[in-house]
């Protein structure tokens, strides 16, 4: 009941700078804040990974604010589960859709493309959001291709080359690449050293993959100039993002700790939210953090190896185009 010294008032001087401190470093750990009054009325999104972290904030987002949703998600259960939540966090589930795809195999993701060419006449709106990291062991898809590179990376791309018709036919077109700030640990996006068992390393292939996306951006936005591709880092985020490297344990022990030093996930989501309904958006092709442009690493700005890495991309992936 009493303070230590005896005197309440001492005590306060001492508390309330702290707890004031404390509050101001939590809100500046949120990060930027997407505040623009903006509705997306009759948009129709494509998210994926949409059943957890940031994906799933902003498909809440782009709901609550009147868009058609496409969930894209690669387990049906853990899908259904996260529409449920939305749809109690009070999301409009009419316009809230599940579509199964595992970014990991390209037929899925033509079948997924099909289903969504016969269901919509044009897209708005593309997030390309889901990620993993920290694979243990190198691991190849059933395509050949390492799988953080598939998944993060060259499944999103082949999604996106099938989209670009219907994008294009949108009044606002927008691609948003989920990056990360760690994009300038790669060392080669070239994809027979990506693939080379040799090379791999929990870190450096998703750091890889995050480089290539983007460089994706970038190349997006000299091709197609109609259609405002960006790419961002969402933050350091309190999400499943460990979930397949065996460190999750991490989240459970420190979670205090998590909780206070990262994002929400939705605070992560506001960055990509930014990019997809922003009116103000300056420019075309660039790397957003905390909803402001930040210089990518320098490997991310040599036009011709975008060019040459979007070549190989479509090389790799063109019987599925
Ligand atoms: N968390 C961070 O601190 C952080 C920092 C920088 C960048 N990012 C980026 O932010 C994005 C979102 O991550 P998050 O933090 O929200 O992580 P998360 O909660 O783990 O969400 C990732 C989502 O991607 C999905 N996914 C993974 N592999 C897939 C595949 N082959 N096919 C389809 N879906 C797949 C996951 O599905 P399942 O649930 O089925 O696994 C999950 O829905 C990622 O691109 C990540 O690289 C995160």
């Amino acid at each position: 009941m009493f303070s230590s010294s005896g005197c309440l008032f001492c005590d306060l001087l001492y508390i309330i700078p702290l707890i004031t401190a404390f509050y101001f470093l939590r809100q500046y750990i949120r990060g930027g804040q997407f505040k623009e009054n903006v509705r997306a009325n009759g948009k129709i999104a494509v998210v994926t990974g949409a059943n957890s972290g940031v994906g799933r904030a902003l498909c809440e987002e782009l709901n609550k604010r009147g868009a058609k949703v496409y969930m894209l998600c690669r387990d049906e259960k853990r899908a259904a589960q996260a529409r449920e939540q939305l749809v109690e966090n009070g999301c409009n589930d009419s316009n809230l859709l599940i579509q199964t795809v595992d970014l990991a195999d390209f037929s899925s993701i033509r079948d997924v493309v099909k289903i969504l060419l016969t269901e919509e006449s044009h897209i708005d709106i593309l997030i390309n959001n889901a990620g993993l990291l920290g694979i243990p062991q190198f691991e190849k898809t059933k395509d050949g291709v390492e799988k953080t590179w598939q998944s993060n990376y060259l499944g999103h791309f082949l999604l996106t080359e099938l989209l670009l018709s219907s994008l294009e036919k949108s009044s606002d077109p927008r691609i948003v690449n989920v990056s990360s700030i760690v994009h300038p640990l790669a060392d080669s996006i070239d994809l027979d050293y990506v693939n080379n068992p040799k090379n791999y390393g929990r870190m450096k292939a998703y750091s890889r993959s995050k480089l290539a996306n983007i460089m994706h951006s970038r190349e997006l936005s000299t091709r197609y100039p109609k259609i405002k591709s960006s790419s961002c880092h969402p933050g350091n985020i309190n999400s499943n993002i460990l979930s397949t490297s065996g460190w999750i344990f991490l989240k459970d022990i420190f979670a205090p700790i998590f909780w206070f030093c990262f994002k929400t996930e939705m605070d992560g989501a506001q960055t990509p939210l930014h990019l997809a309904l922003s009116q103000h958006l300056k420019g075309n092709g660039l790397y957003y953090s905390d909803c402001v442009v930040v210089e990518e690493s320098e490997k991310a700005r040599f036009d011709g190896d975008c060019v040459k890495l979007y070549e190989q991309s479509r090389q790799v992936v063109h019987k599925w185009l």
